[in-house]
């Protein structure tokens, strides 16, 4: 099978995977070091004259929407590091084509930010917090304070987004013990849990790997403590849903490591440098600044993507080689 763009102009890749979703990391640095992310005392960050400016965001975004990508995830790194975002956020939200922008954060700034983030036209929200308890968090993070991810969601609240998603990465001994805290705070605050496999992504995601746990195991333990009963949830991602009704509550799956869904992966990074990656799981990349800086047509730059999206790989292979992957989750774009 070859690449080729479909009747309804949706890109439709080697696999016969529609491509329609762009996570555009806006910067690689972050305000936390959750210590399965970033190593301790990492400072190998790109360098500001290597990251894409607004303009040449907003030119590969409009390019990727002739492909037929429509869906927009803001990322980082911390995405609210990044000077001016909701400029940007803006911009992108005038861009033809771009019918869903999403933004993942850490939300230690969202208090700040939520307001004009949602003005400027930021629809959805996913805020990675791996526990309520404000001790542990700050074991977690490296020193962050759950107070201020608190305050930040009670502004996003205020601000309108709805529903907010709460991103939970499951490890053994660290946080499995919270999972029902996290239950009851996303019960009361109107929140989606979503609960995640550990990936081993770089040195720390692998040495944090070791706590994987399949979350088969979570569910198991939840369905002896509650009703379940399926449930469909509006997003474009991977995450399986249960609902648990007497809590009034939607709960995720994510299970990148025990029942991989490369089968219908829709989507592909951009990280902060401009290299467009293909999988989370795989080298396979593709640079786009040095092309974007050599004053390509849109035809050109049009071409360059096709050639790019059809190197997209079938499978991650987080279990077969885990060592595959050295790059970390804030340089490729949670
Ligand atoms: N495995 C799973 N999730 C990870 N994240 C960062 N590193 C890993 C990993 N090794 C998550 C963060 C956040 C998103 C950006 O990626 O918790 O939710
Ligand atoms: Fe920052 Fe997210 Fe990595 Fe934590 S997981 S260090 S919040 S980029």
């Amino acid at each position: 099978m070859t690449e080729q763009i479909a009747t309804n102009s949706k890109y439709v890749d080697p696999f016969g995977r529609s491509i329609d979703y762009v996570r555009l990391s806006v910067t690689d640095r972050c305000d936390l070091r959750c210590f399965y992310c970033m190593p301790k005392g990492f400072n190998d960050f790109e360098e500001p004259d290597d990251w894409l400016t607004f303009d040449e965001i907003e030119r590969v975004i409009s390019a990727f929407t002739a492909l037929g990508i429509n869906k927009v995830r803001l990322t980082g790194g911390e995405p609210l590091l990044r000077k001016n975002l909701p400029e940007l956020t803006h911009r992108l939200s005038k861009v033809c084509g771009v019918k869903d922008m999403s933004l993942s954060t850490n939300a230690v700034k969202l208090a700040k930010f939520a307001k004009p983030l949602f003005e400027s036209g930021v629809q959805r929200l996913n805020v990675s917090l791996d526990c309520v308890n404000p001790e542990k968090f700050k074991s977690i993070t490296g020193g962050g304070k759950f107070e201020k991810v608190f305050d930040g969601l009670m502004a996003a609240k205020q601000a309108g987004f709805s529903p907010i998603k709460i991103n939970m990465v499951i490890m053994r001994d660290v946080n499995d013990d919270n999972v029902l805290n996290m239950i009851d705070f996303c019960a009361e605050h109107d929140f989606i849990l979503r609960l995640i496999e550990t990936m081993p992504m770089g040195s720390t995601g692998k040495e944090a790997s070791q706590r994987y746990i399949p979350l088969d195991e979570i569910k198991q333990q939840l369905e002896q403590k509650f009703e379940m009963v399926p449930a469909v949830q509006r997003g474009a991602g991977p995450a399986r849903y249960l609902s648990i009704p007497e809590k009034n509550l939607n709960i995720g799956f994510i299970t990148p490591i025990s029942q991989h869904f490369c089968e219908t992966c829709n989507r592909v990074r951009l990280g902060v440098n401009g290299t467009l990656y293909l999988c989370l799981g795989q080298e396979h990349q593709y640079p786009l600044r040095e092309i974007l800086r050599s004053g390509v047509s849109d035809e050109e730059l049009k071409e360059h993507l096709i050639k790019a999206l059809s190197l997209k790989p079938k499978k991650h292979e987080f279990n077969e080689k885990p060592d595959n992957i050295i790059r970390i989750m804030s340089a490729t774009g949670g």
